[in-house]
């Protein structure tokens, strides 16, 4: 308990004291998956502490949007908006903010580590997890991710990134074998976890259900050994995703350091491994330093949690700040955004249970809604949050009437008979199933179509989990992406919607126009779903094949010349904005932002870069952005430092990031598709 020796050196100390059992005891959950019979606080697991030296008991709660399974203990957490919407703020204080939220409410529940930093990219924009990650860009995801895990562990809890690596689709997670080149693999989703893991510092990384070129990712010592801990000099402790671990000595030499939940890999079958040495004394040594010296590093043994009530006003307060930040503003012709809420007279609001609530995510992300039970897995649940009423309170004059769009006809009536429609969309998804298709589910294009042709100021609101088609985008007015919004959802909807709040929002995925226009028309396996649910079904083993390698996203429609319906970047503003003035280096750029309209807003002003051409890169790649706040008529020059490694390419032969000469281009502007300023730079 000496504070003035470091995290190493007293792991060091305790593991001198401990015996084989205790050592055993740690690189193991407690009980089962429901960690039945273990001193369980109601996460989903616990890895059991050793009183004789101090150390306490580790329970871990999912908690990748809000803390989860709250209800059941009688608890309340704050539902944040996906992370989604919090990378799509590409503010790095609203994504530490948001850490912090989960930080404190774990704490005041009494947990002392998180399951959440979900950071596996949008490579498939159908992964039914996207909303519960950060975006298609791995800086952009990266450096997102490392504030939430800095806000997060600064409440002394141990923080999380996962799942690591390419679980970037549900069918088949923890079947399927994910075919990559070393470098596709380093400069996509693995950038991402570097920078996670370099700025962020997380106390542990889940390593995923699937395969990796033939290892499951549990064992893959290139993964776990080579990249994480060699490379990147990870000093914490992997854990595996539920029931992801597949061996005892492969998994233990290849660098996992503790199974999850159980302990039938790492239980006694670890111990014989042990005394044989099959593995060796050294590597379970290590496994254990690397859990004990993170519990001394982040202060859960030196300040463990007492329990508190969970402030719901603070935690919804911060909620609402960047529900408002995210929500991006896709289309707004003829300025139809913002009403004006002393002269419109009616508005119909169309769709989505729009007049109760609005939807959240399923799986092991789902936060239990205010005045409910424990929540079905992978159900859709609509919180509490009405956006009939926040726009009735912004409009009390106007008539303000709800249909719920099941009855097309009825709907477009009543949109006949206001003067502004809004129609609600939503698109549910869940952990453990993937969308078959970017079209939303049910007769929802229809209703939207037939409402626009029944009123031409028609606005569309989105609540979907990552990107969806938009079949009528030319015959609506106005569209809006709100992701899953969370518990103040509906105000920060209201506030855009009537101009309290400037949008300033930008897309972190791509909107492709259609499931063709992807880089898999049909999500790799999902031939093998039955059409009927059917407990006996199992998945036979099969390759998910990334072919389209480097080229993720926005990587993916410029290199292949397609237009996405909505580029990655992309948001408007009720203002506007110019660019001039770039000046570009390899280490910095300079350039100016000019507000132009008349209402203060923010510009997320990006920086791309186009390599030189025997790089073989896609068309250009995200290496720096800034938020920056304008009042009407003002203008800012900023500079941004540019990180050489995002202009590297990853060299296999060399294992090293590599900054090649040539010439570089330099994009600067408002989205991936829109940049007035260009330069080109010698290296
Ligand atoms: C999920 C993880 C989660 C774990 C524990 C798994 O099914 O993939 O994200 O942390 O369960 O609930």
């Amino acid at each position: 308990m000496d504070k003035s020796l470091s995290p190493d050196q007293r792991a060091d100390l305790v593991l001198a004291e401990m015996t084989l059992d205790e050592k055993i005891a740690l690189v193991h959950g407690a009980g089962g998956f429901d960690a039945a019979g273990a001193r369980s606080n109601g996460g989903a697991g616990v890895i059991e502490g050793i009183p004789r030296l101090g150390l306490p008991d580790l329970q871990l709660a999912d908690s990748a949007v809000g803390v989860r399974a709250a209800a059941e203990r009688g608890r309340y957490s704050t539902l944040l908006p996906s992370t989604i919407g919090e990378a799509a703020t590409w503010d790095l204080k609203m994504a530490w903010a948001y850490g912090d939220v989960i930080g404190r409410e774990l704490r005041d529940q009494q947990y002392n580590v998180s399951l959440g930093g979900g950071v596996d990219i949008t490579r498939e924009p159908r992964n039914g997890r996207n909303f519960e990650y950060q975006g298609e860009d791995p800086v952009l995801a990266g450096k997102m991710v490392a504030q939430f895990i800095k806000g997060l562990q600064s409440n002394k809890v141990i923080g999380d990134v996962k799942h690591y690596a390419f679980n970037d689709q549900e069918t088949g997670r923890d079947i399927g074998n994910v075919l990559l080149s070393k470098r596709a693999a380093r400069e996509t989703d693995l950038l991402a976890f570097e920078i996670a893991v370099e700025e962020g510092q997380p106390g542990m990384v889940m390593c995923s259900y699937n395969k990796l070129n033939g290892d499951w990712a549990c064992e893959n010592s290139y993964l776990l050994t080579d990249v994480l801990k060699k490379a990147w000099g990870f000093q914490g402790f992997v854990l595996s995703d539920w029931g992801g671990t597949h061996s005892t000595t492969k998994a233990a030499l290849a660098g996992l350091d503790n199974e999850e939940p159980g302990s039938r890999f790492f239980g006694a079958p670890l111990k014989k491994a042990v005394d044989s040495n099959e593995v060796p004394m050294a590597r379970l040594n290590d496994m254990v330093h690397r859990i004990v010296r993170t519990e001394f590093a982040l202060g859960v043994v030196d300040d463990p949690p007492k329990g508190r009530v969970v402030d719901p006003f603070r935690g919804a307060d911060t909620a609402q700040e960047i529900a408002q930040e995210g929500m991006v503003l896709l289309k707004n012709a003829a300025n139809q955004l913002p009403l004006n809420a002393a002269t419109v007279k009616s508005i119909a609001i169309i769709g989505s249970h729009a007049d109760t609530g609005m939807l959240s995510g399923g799986g092991s992300a789902q936060v239990d809604a205010p005045g409910s039970g424990a929540s079905q897995w992978g159900s859709a649940v609509w919180f509490p949050t009405s956006p009939l009423k926040a726009v009735r309170v912004k409009a009390p004059r106007a008539k303000v009437e709800f249909n719920d769009g099941t009855d097309t006809a009825a709907a477009a009536a009543l949109a006949k008979s206001s003067e502004v429609a809004i129609v609600f969309v939503n698109q549910p998804t869940s952990e453990g199933r993937d969308l078959s298709t970017l079209t939303l589910p049910g007769d929802q294009d229809k209703l939207v179509s037939a409402v626009a042709a029944a009123n031409p100021h028609t606005i569309v609101v989105l609540e979907t989990g990552g990107p969806a088609a938009m079949p009528w985008i030319d015959q609506v007015s106005g569209a809006i992406e709100v992701w899953y919004p969370g518990i103040r959802g509906q105000v920060a909807l209201a506030n855009i919607l009537f101009g309290d709040v400037n949008p300033t929002g930008k897309l972190p995925v791509s909107f492709a126009r259609n499931d063709g226009d992807l880089p898999h028309a049909k999500i790799p396996g999902m031939d093998q779903i039955p059409a009927q649910p059917d407990r006996r079904f199992r998945m036979a083993p099969f390759d998910v094949d990334y072919s389209e390698g480097l080229k993720v996203g926005y990587k993916w429609f410029d290199a292949e010349k397609k237009d996405p319906l909505f580029a990655f970047g992309h948001g408007l503003s009720y203002t506007a904005y110019t660019y001039s003035g770039l000046k570009a280096g390899m280490d910095s750029v300079t350039f100016t932002v000019r507000n132009i309209g008349k209402r203060a807003g923010a510009e997320i002003a990006q920086v791309y870069a186009g390599l030189p051409a025997a790089a073989n890169e896609p068309p250009k790649r995200l290496v720096a952005w800034e938020r920056i706040p304008l009042a009407p008529g003002e203008s800012k020059t900023v500079t941004l430092a540019i990180d050489p490694k995002f202009l590297s390419i990853f060299n296999e032969e060399k294992d090293a990031w590599e900054l090649i000469a040539g010439e570089y281009r330099v994009f600067v502007g408002g989205s991936s598709r829109s940049t007035p300023l260009t330069a080109t730079v010698k290296h």
